[in-house]
């Protein structure tokens, strides 16, 4: 028997920064344990957040087919389970509990069942306690960082039999060469960085997905290329600052360079997710505007419109600043659809503040947004201020908001009526099994008529009838 050695998380290899970063091309190798599994060769994983989580999945999934496990939509049938958590926020680490505490009984059922708990809330000690504690019939526990192990830990799992920690808190790796399950045959998110380094003081990513680094520009591109090969119609390039892409390689790549020689692939429509305003430059709108298959729907979250609440949450620009960059980018740009992420409520935000948060929205004018209630997350600096504002308040400024969003989404949906959009179609509609669903351009979810051939193609659409959060819309035969 193997010694157990498990690794836990800590808050002070979490912050390490600047070490130079190693590519590793991984050889991947099945081990003898798992390719005579003795139980049903099934998989199941659910995943929760944001993109870089569920292209994490793709990959833990790539791994197990590769070690000709099949996936399985049915929790009851899978002889390996896997919860891929989230922590950015404290309703996302609610979710889970709910999930972990229904496993007991499939687990009183058949012992043999392997239970693994994976991604950023891992990373976090006291969750990590507090799951360990609770449910005892977890067996493997393993970070952010060491997704590309996941068959070699469940071999040592099968070898033990005793629950498994392995949770490093950091790395300085972009492993390579990992198969992919992907869970779309049209659409693929395509990640350029990993980790962050902007250490905003309210949020955990810093900590729970480590130092920012970059994948090589040809080790981008070749995936890219197999993708356009395999006929993917939309490529999301993801990272969690995308504008950060390249500095820490110091070979001149940088993101307009990596995003102008994707567009030259010609694939149909190109997203990345997430700017970050500061460092969105002008070199980037250029690429931006001069390559039709870039989408002009860009996502630039904002925070707050409040000099003071920005400043206070390590945000490194001002409200006039990031007006200024719409508008720079409104002038070369002029189809540009704006999206943003809001929260409310950070520690001691005043009315006066909150205004200035109104005032921003009303003159960005968004196409859409996403809007938060502060969450407090523990080792972040924000949750060390004692905040003198009620939770009635913050709710309260939040209906505002949301409110004032709502009047912008409805003029551009106003806007919308009639125009042809175009919307790669993705399914049957989950409501409404005799219509197909989609996303336009600007990522709005649209609902039409059609055959389910037209599945994974890109058709167009005319708009005729407007819910908020989706449209309705006519198929338009060429
Ligand atoms: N890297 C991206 C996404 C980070 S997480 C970015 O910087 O935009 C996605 C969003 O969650 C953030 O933009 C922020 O609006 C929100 N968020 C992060 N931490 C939060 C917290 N502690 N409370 C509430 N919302 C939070
Ligand atoms: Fe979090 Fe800020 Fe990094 Fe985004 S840029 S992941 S909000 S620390
Ligand atoms: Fe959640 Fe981690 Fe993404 S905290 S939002 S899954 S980076």
């Amino acid at each position: 028997m193997r010694e157990n050695k498990n690794i836990l998380p800590n808050i002070n290899d979490a912050r390490l920064r600047n070490r130079p970063v190693k590519i590793i091309y991984k050889d991947v190798q099945v081990p003898s344990s798992l390719l005579n599994f003795p139980y049903p060769k099934t998989f199941y994983i659910k995943t929760y957040g944001c993109q870089a989580n569920y292209r994490d999945e793709e990959t833990i999934a790539g791994l197990l087919c590769y070690a000709g496990f099949k996936r399985v939509d049915n929790i009851q049938t899978a002889s390996i389970i896997f919860f891929n958590t989230c922590a950015v926020r404290e309703n996302a680490e609610q979710k889970l509990f709910g999930h972990l505490g229904e496993l007991k009984a499939i687990k009183q059922k058949d012992k043999n069942k392997i239970i693994c708990v994976s991604g950023c809330m891992m990373q976090e000690r006291e969750s990590l306690q507090f799951l360990v504690d609770t449910y005892k019939y977890v067996s493997i526990i393993f970070g952010t960082h060491n997704i590309a192990s996941i068959l070699d830990l469940l071999d040592e799992y099968l070898s033990t039999k005793k629950m498994l920690i392995r949770v490093p808190s950091n790395s300085d790796e972009v492993v390579e060469n990992l198969p992919s399950y992907r869970s779309s045959l049209f659409k693929a998110f395509v990640n350029i960085t990993y980790g962050c380094n902007k250490f905003c003081t309210y949020c955990v990513v810093p900590y729970t997905r480590g130092q920012e680094r970059s994948r090589l520009m040809e080790d981008i591109l070749k995936e890219c290329r197999f993708l356009k090969e395999n006929d993917y119609q939309e490529i999301t390039l993801l990272g969690q600052n995308v504008n950060a892409y390249g500095k820490d390689l110091k070979d001149g790549s940088n993101f307009a360079k990596l995003l102008e020689e994707v567009a030259k692939m010609n694939f149909p429509r190109i997203k990345f997710l997430t700017s970050y305003p500061s460092e969105f430059d002008d070199d980037l709108i250029d690429v931006i505007a001069k390559y039709d298959n870039i989408s002009k729907y860009i996502h630039l979250p904002v925070q707050s419109g409040s000099n003071v609440i920005l400043q206070a949450m390590g945000r490194r620009y001002s409200k006039e600043a990031y007006l200024d960059l719409v508008k720079r980018m409104r002038a070369k740009i002029p189809n540009l659809r704006l999206s943003t992420d809001i929260i409310v409520g950070f520690p001691n935000e005043s009315e006066e503040d909150f205004l200035e948060t109104l005032d921003l929205v009303q003159k960005a004018d968004f196409a859409s947004a996403f809007t938060f209630i502060y969450s407090k997350r523990k080792d972040t600096p924000a949750a060390k201020i004692v905040d003198k504002v009620s939770y009635e308040t913050k709710v309260e400024r939040f209906k505002r908001l949301v409110k004032l969003l709502e009047q912008h989404i409805s003029a551009y949906d106003a806007k919308a009526m009639n125009q042809l959009h175009h919307v790669l179609v993705e399914s049957v509609s989950e409501k409404d099994p005799t219509m197909l669903s989609g996303y336009d351009e600007d990522n709005k979810l649209i609902h039409f008529k059609g055959d389910t051939n037209l599945i994974g193609k890109i058709v167009k659409v005319k708009i005729k009838e407007s819910h908020m959060y989706s449209l309705i819309g006519e198929l338009i035969d060429e």
